[in-house]
């Protein structure tokens, strides 16, 4: 049995083309807490802004049973998009001018970067023509590193044109924006872009049309995330690549399962629950934790540490563990690292994080 439904470019297009020109949206949103926007494009809106700078954090996708359907987002790291209103770039188009920090050799041609496929999409949505956008990239976060890193820099372009005109488009329309670019440079999973976009805990009910449903974490309950980020690269695309088509009923019962109590326990705050259910996938991390030298041993350390649990971060290669201390989370990650270098030869840095809240945002701006 496939776990997943993969839906082409063309369906998402043809959404995002839907939502430019009806008023008609081909999503719905299943908590109140993600309004669906009344955004039509009769007019062309206006630019409020000269300028805008935006962030949009890094984020866990899959959480161990929830393979393309859970994600959160995590404080602290992620990637800033600085965007202007550029009289050099012709109206209606869209240049990258800089690209800084871990993503320098990221292409600038805007239909080649993820940051720059999501402004255009959003530019596309808004039907902006009449003035040219220059984009700036400064990367945060490390390229295939299981940390969100390509959607975290679609989502803060998205923010940032919807932000620059005024924020028409609702989140669930920027997280579609978002959706075209990660299909078109890792494939086709709003795991890590809705996260970002949203904030906190995130379950994609539906892709077609987009579901989605923030899964509140109680405030005052602790949670941190121990993320040990090897120096080594696992490319989205080859380790999708890696995973068997098919699954077995049991192991299928299994995942359901534990990706249910996953939920339950997220929106109990029941942190030992959560990390129970994170380390619990047996469909996508048996075959993707061989790839990643050390990994096993990774997960066996964090949870000899005290972890309440441990899994593949995304992708990976970035190993994840949960626990309720700051303290622990510490020692949680030496032993993660010294794991890596042990077992995998593989040098490695670990942080400890607490849940972002917010998702993307604006940061600064210049009003015209
Ligand atoms: N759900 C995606 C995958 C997330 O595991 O391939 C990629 O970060």
């Amino acid at each position: 049995m496939a776990t997943t439904t993969y839906l082409n470019l063309t369906t998402i297009t043809a959404a995002a083309n839907n939502i430019s020109q009806s008023k008609q949206l081909r999503l719905t949103t299943s908590t109140s807490a993600i309004p669906s926007s009344t955004y039509t494009k009769s007019t062309e809106p206006l630019p409020l802004f000269s300028s805008v700078k935006s962030f949009a954090p890094a984020t866990v996708a899959n959480l161990g049973p929830g393979f393309d359907f859970l994600g959160c987002a995590v404080d602290g790291i992620g990637d800033h998009v600085t965007l202007l209103i550029d009289p050099a770039v012709q109206p209606g188009d869209l240049a990258i001018s800089h690209i800084s920090g871990a993503g320098s050799r990221l292409s600038k041609d805007p239909l080649l970067n993820c940051a720059g496929i999501a402004a255009l999409s959003v530019m596309k949505m808004l039907g902006i023509r009449s003035v040219g956008l220059s984009l700036s990239l400064d990367k945060g976060l490390p390229l295939g590193s299981g940390l969100g890193s390509s959607a975290a820099s679609a989502a803060a372009s998205a923010v940032a044109v919807n932000e620059l005109f005024g924020a028409p488009l609702s989140q669930s329309e920027l997280v579609i924006a978002g959706l075209e670019s990660e299909a078109k440079v890792s494939g086709y999973h709003a795991d890590n872009v809705a996260p970002s976009i949203l904030g906190g805990f995130v379950l994609i009910r539906s892709y077609e049309p987009l579901e989605l449903m923030q899964l509140k974490f109680p405030h005052e309950k602790s949670l941190y995330f121990v993320l040990v980020n090897p120096e080594f690269e696992a490319p989205t695309k080859e380790m999708r690549a890696a995973l068997r088509p098919e699954v077995s009923m049991s192991n299928h019962v299994w995942n359901c399962s534990q990706a249910g109590a996953l939920v339950a326990s997220v929106l109990q705050g029941d942190v030992v629950g959560l990390g129970k259910a994170l380390s619990s996938d047996k469909i996508v991390e048996p075959s993707r934790a061989p790839l990643i030298p050390g990994m096993k041993a990774v997960k066996k350390a964090a949870i000899k540490a005290g972890a309440f649990g441990c899994t593949i971060s995304g992708a990976g290669p970035t190993a994840v563990a949960v626990t309720d201390s700051e303290e622990r989370g510490r020692v949680i990650g030496e032993r993660m690292v010294e794991a890596f270098w042990r077992e995998g030869n593989l040098k490695s840095m670990a942080m400890v994080n607490k849940l972002d809240r917010v998702g993307a945002r604006l940061v600064s701006s210049v009003p015209r």
